[in-house]
């Protein structure tokens, strides 16, 4: 883990730190107290290996160096939730956020906007003017929450097939100000 990250909240008791491939073991905790999220949108649970398949997954013409995973931490150092993320993509004024989970029993509560907030701070720092994800269709409190934080619909996708499930997707965008 690498503490290093100057990703910074405006919480106290919490922090962020960066990820790396060693820290597999705790993420795999995380993807299955969040066995729901999967279930929603894969239509089964997350693999043995979910955690350690994420440090890999980059799109075309990405390396694992463009690719930036952050953990939510307790005072305890409890991983409470993690952003999976893009530099660069899908172009260079672009950060793609490709995840975002809190564990359950942390939602709602506003940890979430918080650590959002606080990883958007950090890509500001980065020459960056907006930040794009994409929300399956099914997922409506996801859509809600990035609302919430400022994000705009783009487009709908044709749907595409994850896991055992068919989802359309909305592409979102912000600009950071
Ligand atoms: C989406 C997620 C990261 C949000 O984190 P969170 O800590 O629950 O969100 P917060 O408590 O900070 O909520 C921020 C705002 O979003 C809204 N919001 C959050 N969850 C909501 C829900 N279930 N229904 C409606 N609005 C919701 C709240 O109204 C809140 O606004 P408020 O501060 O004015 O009350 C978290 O719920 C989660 O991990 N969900 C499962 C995974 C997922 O769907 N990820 C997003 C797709 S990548």
């Amino acid at each position: 883990m690498n503490d290093s990250t100057s990703v910074s909240l405006e919480l106290s008791g919490y922090s962020v730190k960066h990820l790396v491939r060693e820290n597999a073991a705790i993420l795999q905790i995380l993807y299955e107290q969040c066995k729901e999220f999967a279930l929603l949108t894969d239509g089964e649970p997350p693999s043995p290996t979910a955690a350690r398949d994420e440090f890999d997954a980059v799109p075309e013409n990405k390396t694992t160096q463009d690719k930036y995973i952050f953990g939510l931490f307790d005072s305890r150092n409890v991983l409470l939730g993690m952003i999976e993320s893009i530099r660069h993509y899908p172009d260079n004024k672009t950060w793609w956020l490709g995840l975002m989970m809190l564990a359950p029993e942390q939602r709602g509560k506003g940890l979430g906007s918080q650590f959002y907030k606080g990883f958007e701070r950090w890509v500001s720092t980065h020459g960056v003017k907006q930040v794009s994800l994409s929300v399956i269709e099914a997922n409506e409190q996801g859509l809600w929450f990035w609302e919430k934080m400022g994000f705009e619909v783009i487009r709908k996708t044709p749907p595409r097939q994850f896991g055992v499930k068919t989802h359309e997707l909305y592409v979102m965008s912000r600009t950071i100000d």
